[in-house]
């Protein structure tokens, strides 16, 4: 007897978090298509609502307890709607927020997202379902086998998930798990579908991307030889890495930069502090000279390399002199765009057990970096006027005939073309910037 179709059930997915979240948020929905269920852009009306957490900072963590406080309204009018918790806040804490929120279902942790069929029938029959285990076996080979259908021209792949770096501050090892890479196959094989589907740019993924060694098919590949092979895929025009630790750039990957059109010039290299007191606390093991070293390899091969990081202001033990240094270090790199957070003490780290810094110091210091990498930013970008770049073009503009897109450097590009436009890359002048875009003309 065959099994009838399961009813078509709505599914809503609140992403929270980095990069990956949003790449996992994408194979959940895949791996629940089976259980009937098709994906919704409004939490109102879903029968299933999953938030994809992040746990990085207390705001993040906390953001989904107010968000599960504002769904209970939604359970009320449809007593059959099952609210889940994916994501990195679900591995920290697992049954807590269950006994924390009790209208909560489902709670899932990144590493058993293919098991989401068995645990939403689970929750669907009115237990509730918790999975934060580590499985044995390979997640990513139980997530494939996904529908063909045609999707936007830019998409993330996770090549490398977890971590063993163990910096004070963060709780990424703990919430992802060791560090482990996918085989070089199956990353390949993904990438060419998604040339397939008509994605020009793909974006590689990993909490130490740069770490990536898989399993190829003649020993284990770097991620430098991934790249290479990746840039080989007829479609693939455009690749991005993220994020990397300055300790795993290699030579031959800061060669690529050189070698390969396909390597963008853009990388993410957080360095988090420009004291070397402070690097040492946060267990970084590199220095900030090491650092400063390291932008300039990446530079003599690639000079117009635009450098974007991570910085945290106010790690206990911070003096205002090792703040300086961290003003000097971005003085000394000159960056095109950062990500900048004041130090958020998370249960279970070594940090957080230390002496804290007031909160309006870090506030001080926080404003100040910010305003020297706001400055920094523009300049960056009034440096690409009377430029011509590559620019993906991803979606309508808010004018008329007007397309968005992204440039080699991963700045936003608003430019007069035509709709014929989308999902491929052109030449395009640049004329002139706003606060975070450029505008640009056709070239050519
Ligand atoms: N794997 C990446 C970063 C992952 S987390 C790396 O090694 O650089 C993303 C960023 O969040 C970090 O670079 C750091 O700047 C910030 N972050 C991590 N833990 C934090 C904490 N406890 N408080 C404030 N910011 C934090
Ligand atoms: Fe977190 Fe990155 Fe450090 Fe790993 S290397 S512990 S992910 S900041
Ligand atoms: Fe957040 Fe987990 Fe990503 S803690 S930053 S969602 S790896």
């Amino acid at each position: 007897m065959t099994s009838p179709t399961p009813p078509t059930r709505k599914l809503f997915i609140r992403t929270y978090g980095c990069q990956m979240n949003v790449y996992d948020s994408e194979r959940m929905a895949e791996a629940l298509g089976p259980s009937g269920y098709e994906l919704t852009d409004s939490a109102e009306g879903a029968d299933l609502i999953l938030l994809n957490t992040c746990h990085i900072r207390e705001k993040a963590a906390e953001k989904v307890y107010s968000e599960l406080g504002r769904l209970r309204a939604l359970k009320v009018e449809n007593p059959d709607l099952k609210i889940g918790v994916a994501g990195c806040v679900a591995q920290a804490e697992g049954e807590e927020i269950l006994r924390r929120q009790p209208l909560v279902d489902l709670v899932v942790g990144p590493q058993s997202y293919h098991r989401l069929p068995e645990l939403e029938a689970r929750a669907r029959q009115g237990g509730k379902a918790l999975d934060t285990d580590f499985p044995e076996e390979d997640k990513f080979d139980r997530l494939g086998g996904r529908p063909k259908a045609p999707r936007g021209p830019s998409a993330f792949l996770t090549v490398q998930e977890g971590c063993d770096k163990f910096c004070a501050f963060c709780v990424v090892p703990y919430t992802r798990g060791a560090e482990a890479s996918r085989p070089a196959s199956q990353v390949l094989a993904e990438a060419r579908d998604l040339a397939e589907r008509g994605v020009r740019e793909i974006t590689l993924l990993g909490q130490n991307v740069n770490a990536y060694h898989g399993a190829g098919p003649d020993g284990d590949w770097g991620l430098a030889r991934l790249i290479r092979e990746l840039a080989a895929i007829d479609g693939i025009d455009r690749l991005r890495y993220t994020t990397s630790h300055p300790n795993d750039m290699s030579d031959d990957l800061i060669a690529a930069h050189g070698e390969l059109p396909e390597l963008m010039p853009y990388l993410h290299l957080p360095v988090q502090s420009g004291s070397d007191r402070m690097l040492k606390a946060m267990n970084r093991k590199h220095t900030a000279e090491d650092y400063l070293r390291l932008v300039e390899r990446v530079r003599a091969a690639r000079p117009d390399i635009l450098m974007s990081g991570d910085f945290i202001v106010g790690f206990p033990g911070e003096t205002e002199a090792d703040f300086e240094d961290t003003l000097a270090l971005v003085r000394a790199v000159s960056y095109g765009q950062c990500y900048s957070f004041k130090y958020s003490p998370r249960p279970g780290t070594p940090a957080a057990e230390r002496d804290q810094v007031d909160e309006d110091v870090k506030t001080d210091r926080l404003l100040r970096l910010q305003a020297l990498l706001t400055d920094q930013q523009v300049a960056a970008q009034a440096a690409m006027v009377g430029r011509r770049v590559g620019v993906l073009f991803e979606k309508a503009g808010r004018m008329p005939g007007q397309l968005v897109g992204k440039s080699d450097h991963l700045q936003a590009v608003h430019v007069e073309a035509p709709e014929t436009l989308l999902g491929r890359i052109a030449e395009v002048a640049i004329t002139g910037t706003a606060p975070n875009s450029l505008a640009g003309v056709l070239a050519g």
